[in-house]
């Protein structure tokens, strides 16, 4: 399969070009980072690019937390304009696949049970309770303490910034498009990817990177909060295998006409302090430090229920916890 990965010059794109190329797949580069007329907002550059594919890959995003509103028109340009041009030039050109780079972000909180009132949805914490340290979000019915769980694919969405709100109407866009062409589109809702080649540390970068980062300074990782919030951390080259995975099932399938939603995760969920102490000794620096700040839009624990992965497309993760992050903490990072 010809296969334009947008992104690719990108972390997880980079490792999906290699993927691909792996399995016998022809991969086609697209990213700004490599060539600033490779926008994917620009139809003309992007028809040119879907000349003979097959299969569209769309990793290219602007990603992480980003500072605050301010940059909430460069999200939504990059994300969401990028997103419905790339479309539009698909159904021209008679592409009829499409995997997307989802995100676990759509979900905003986890999912939580009280054992009172079963699966109940709390909603964004309050300044109040972080400034004082109550970082576990209560039951919004009788403020009881919750037990959290794993999210499944139908948990409904909840976007708490602007990045997780591109992120899922980059999804409804995709649905759109298949329902109206007829094309089959797959959206991969991956949850916290580390490896080699993350970018270094940016308020876009993720937390893996930022431990990392500083450990390379010859600092201890920050951890915000009380250590304890959970996270599913999950392996670039586990992700990129789940990309290669749905591009192949979706040559091999009749088109869908709809968009398959897959949490994509390790299923072996850690609190990030647990993170970053395994970097640290990894890296043999010095112990992490829990310092109680907070990041307003940040959720308390977020881990995938990423059975439906395994069982329709066979996608298994291959690097457990313990050695990525062995390898994760020699690993060259990039620059910006
Ligand atoms: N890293 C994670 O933990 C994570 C988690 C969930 C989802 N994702 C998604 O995975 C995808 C890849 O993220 P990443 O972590 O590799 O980030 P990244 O920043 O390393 O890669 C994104 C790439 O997209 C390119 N790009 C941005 N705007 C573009 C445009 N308008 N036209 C063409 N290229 C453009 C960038 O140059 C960059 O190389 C994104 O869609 C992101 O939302 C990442
Ligand atoms: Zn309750």
């Amino acid at each position: 399969m010809r296969v334009l990965v947008t992104g690719g010059a990108g972390f997880i794109g980079s490792h999906v070009v290699e993927a691909l190329r792996a399995h016998g797949h022809e991969p086609v580069g697209y990213d700004v980072r490599e060539d600033p007329r490779a926008d994917v907002r620009d139809p003309a550059a992007v028809a040119r690019a879907l000349a003979g594919v097959d299969a569209v890959c769309h990793q290219a995003a602007m990603v992480g937390l980003g500072n605050g509103f301010a940059d909430a028109a460069e999200y939504v340009s990059r994300n969401d304009l990028g997103t419905a041009v790339l479309l539009t030039a698909m159904a021209e050109a008679g592409v009829r696949r499409l995997v997307l780079a989802g995100s676990m972000v759509v979900y905003g909180e986890g999912r939580y049970a009280c054992r009172r009132h079963g699966v109940v949805r709390p909603g964004p914490r309050a300044v109040a309770d972080l400034d004082a340290g109550r970082f576990e979000p209560a039951c919004p019915v009788c403020g009881a303490d919750l037990d959290p769980g794993l999210v499944g694919e139908d948990a409904p969405a909840d976007p708490r910034n602007v990045y997780a709100t591109t992120k899922l109407a980059q999804e409804h866009l995709a649905a759109a498009w298949s329902r109206t062409t007829g094309a089959a589109a797959v959206s991969l809702r991956y949850h916290n990817v580390y490896g080699p080649r993350m970018p270094r540390d940016t308020p876009y970068a993720g937390v893996a990177s930022f431990f990392r980062s500083a450990l390379a300074r010859g600092e201890a990782p920050r951890v915000f909060e009380d250590g304890r919030q959970r996270r599913d951390f999950v392996h670039v080259r586990d992700v990129a295998a789940a990309n290669v995975a749905a591009l192949e099932a979706l040559e091999a399938g009749p088109s869908a006409g709809a968009l398959a939603v897959y949490n994509t995760g390790s299923g072996d969920p850690h609190t990030v302090g647990e993170m970053a102490a395994a970097l640290s000794a990894a890296y043999g620096g010095p112990e992490p430090v829990v310092t109680g700040e907070y990041r307003l839009g940040d959720v308390r624990h977020i881990t995938a229920d990423s059975s439906r992965l395994r069982a329709e497309l066979g996608w298994r993760p291959r690097v457990g916890f313990a050695e990525g992050m062995r390898e994760f903490a020699g690993a060259e990072l990039r620059g910006a």
